[in-house]
């Protein structure tokens, strides 16, 4: 039966630039969004602009225009950078417009009229000179726990204390430098705990996956706060309605702009109705990708807001990791802070489509983004390994056939084999485990390639009285080519664009992997995918580096800051001394170890060194070196290791160990 789907990727900010953080989500969506197209599913994607709150304020200011033409200026930036990337949005909108109004209002007054609504006064750091109220993000000063300057108002990023911004010693306001004064003002809330036991049945019904429910049970058993929706003037956004100078929180109104762009897309859509697919027992589905960061607003306040205002609640919450760079968190400093245009000038939107495909798996873990491996993994797997079958056919079925395909199968078991695996690879793209869908699409493909190879058709086509085999061996290789197309369409839109005018085929869908070609004519073979370049991806990791600014977001107060550094306190935690080597003798048994003796001042201890690849243990005895100290002893096969020596460089015989000049003493603290 054919599913009603409405499904949304969370809104970027107005002012940032798309990255590679958000082509994750962008990207995953849209593999799901295909998916249940192909499988002839009716699916509306949503998306757009979070346009709100006080960084959109400061920005137009800065530039001198109208907030309203920085938003449009932007949403046409972020709709290029999507489309780049295959992301095919039914709508790319914004929170800023008439629809968002309207649902923002009314939705507050159904929730006002439910008694969720109350009023409480705040006291909260106000900016003398800039005149407004000072979200976390604009406060520095000084830790209150550690006492480390210049440290934002709502966590140190030296000792990873929490704090209010009104704990902070010595703050300033980072708009005007003044210091912030305490002000009292009306704040309007949501009564969040009303819903907790609702909160606590849904998000156990399916709706989060299992690692989110108990996230977010461990906050309902904390228990929940009233949500604070209001912000003072001056804000950019929405004013709650009957009051002045009061406006809806940009948290409050986003989520709501998920509704707001449906609205417009479906006041353009005669097919499409809006409250078909919001009203409380709608039929249909509501399916939100996010980030883990923002799981507490889309799991807690979203149902809970949706719920008081007589709507239907999300059908699932896909939460997936954060993106990190070669193990570490994206950095402009090092080039890894990537920008979907940057990207696009260098290398081929769908290796990057296909890699998050291969490295995505359903649950919140991050994902790492490897050069080397993301090259290796697009030119073995998918150029060398499933582009490649069809390639090794097309060319004779052109030159010796006329491009015409045999009449029959001449593997049908084999054929057969490709096509069980439908049900399976369909399970793995509904839970957005794409990883091991490739996997096994890898799979398959390794089958083929040996079909192909077994019957060596150019080899067979020396022989006499062989051509009608050759036929059959290539068209049935194109017929294996072409299911894995299938399988691969919602990752790889473009390739099997081309596959598809490759075999001169209509757009293909599931129900196709039932079907084959046979006795049917192809068109003349055009390399579908090209292979990666590793120098593109060195240029564009060169072409990105950038001056680390102070911080990566333009949310005003949702955004952590950079923390691609660790703090001196995290450095003086390791207790680096000066040692000499008393003696070093190979270890039994191990290949690369040396056991060293190490004098370190008041005592001796034994620490097994990787280093045998690179010194004579006998050349090393009297020689001085540095020794991390207070390493936990490691247990190793070949005995406990009480410490590690310093030493450089790649492997092999090029280890270099790091010693102090003459005159240290064993003993003594490296600094
Ligand atoms: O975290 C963010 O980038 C927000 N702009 C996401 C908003 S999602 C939705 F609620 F609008
Ligand atoms: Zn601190």
């Amino acid at each position: 039966m054919s599913r009603r789907i409405l499904v949304t990727s969370a809104l970027p900010y107005v002012s940032g630039s798309i990255h590679l953080g958000t082509l994750l989500e962008e990207i995953q969506t849209d593999i799901w969004v295909r998916f249940q197209r192909l499988r002839g599913h009716q699916v509306h994607y949503v998306c757009g602009d979070d346009a709100h709150g006080t960084a959109t304020m400061l920005l137009a200011e800065e530039r001198g225009v109208d907030p309203e033409a920085l938003i449009e200026e932007f949403r046409q930036e972020h709709v290029r950078d999507f489309q780049g990337f295959h992301v095919a949005h039914d709508n790319y909108y914004t929170t800023h417009c008439e629809e968002n109004r309207q649902l923002s209002e009314s939705i507050f007054e159904a929730l006002r009229k439910q008694e969720l609504i109350f009023t409480r006064e705040v006291e909260q750091l106000f900016d003398p000179e800039r005149k407004l109220f000072l979200a976390d993000r604009f406060v520095k000063g000084d830790c209150p726990r550690c006492g480390s300057a210049d440290q934002y108002g709502d966590n140190c990023d030296n000792c990873g204390a929490t704090y209010d911004a009104t704990d902070l010693n010595n703050p300033r306001s980072t708009l005007s430098g003044a210091t912030p004064e305490l002000a009292k003002s009306e704040h309007y809330f949501f009564d969040l705990p009303v819903y907790a036991e609702m909160l606590d049945e849904w998000t156990a019904s399916g709706a989060v996956q299992p690692e989110v429910r108990n996230k977010l049970r461990e906050w309902l058993e904390a228990g929940l706060k009233a949500w604070d929706i209001s912000r003072d003037a001056p804000y950019f956004g929405f004013v709650i309605p009957g009051t002045q100078g009061k406006y809806f929180y940009v948290w409050m109104d986003a989520p709501i702009g998920y509704m707001a762009s449906f609205k417009n897309l479906a006041e353009r859509r005669d097919d499409l109705d809006f409250d078909d697919f919001w009203r409380a027992d709608s039929d249909t589905e509501l399916h939100h990708f996010i980030g883990k960061d923002i799981v507490n607003f889309h799991a807690l306040f979203w149902p809970a807001v949706l719920d008081g205002a007589g709507y239907r609640k999300p059908t699932r919450i896909h939460t997936h990791g954060f993106v990190t760079v070669n193990g570490t968190k994206m950095s402009k400093s090092k080039g890894t802070f990537i920008k979907a245009s940057t990207y696009l000038a260098h290398l081929d939107p769908e290796y990057l489509r296909y890699y998050y495909a291969t490295k995505l798996n359903g649950t919140v873990d991050d994902l790492d983004i490897n050069f080397d491996d993301f090259v290796q993994r697009v030119n073995s797997d998918l150029v060398g390994k499933i582009v490649n079958i069809a390639s090794r056919c097309a060319g004779f079925i052109s030159k010796q056939f006329d491009g015409r395909l045999s009449s029959k199968l001449h593997d049908p078991g084999l054929q057969q084999q490709f096509i069980e695996r439908k049900e399976e690879i369909a399970e793995l793209f509904e839970i957005g485990n794409t990883g091991r869908a490739v996997r096994e699409i890898t799979a398959l493909a390794d089958l083929a390639n040996q079909y192909i190879a077994h019957h060596a058709p150019w080899a067979m086509i020396k022989e006499e009285g062989k051509r009608d085999e050759v036929q059959a061996v290539c068209s049935q290789g194109i017929n294996l080519f072409r299911l894995l197309a299938i399988y691969l369409k919602p990752i790889l839109p473009k390739m099997a664009e081309a596959a598809e005018n490759f075999l001169n085929v209509e757009p293909l869908t599931w129900e196709d992997l039932d079907g084959m070609l046979v006795d049917h004519e192809i068109e003349a073979f055009k390399p579908l995918f090209t292979r990666m370049d590793k120098k593109d991806a060195d240029a564009l990791v060169a072409s990105s580096v950038e001056a680390e600014p102070e911080s990566e977001s333009a949310s005003d107060e949702a955004a952590g800051p950079e923390a691609d550094h660790i703090s001196i306190d995290d450095f003086a935690k390791v207790e680096l001394r000066v040692a000499r080597i008393e003696s070093a003798e190979p270890v039994e048994g191990a290949d690369k170890l040396l056991r060293l003796t190490l004098d370190v001042g008041d005592h001796q201890r034994q620490v097994l060194a990787g280093i045998k690849s690179a010194y004579e243990a006998a050349h090393l005895p009297g020689r001085l070196c540095v020794v991390v100290a207070n390493l936990a002893p490691r247990k190793m096969r070949f005995g406990t290791s009480q410490g590690m020596v310093l030493a450089a460089g790649p492997g092999d015989s090029d280890i270099f160990l790091l010693s102090p000049d003459a005159g240290a003493k064993p003993g003594m603290i490296v600094r």
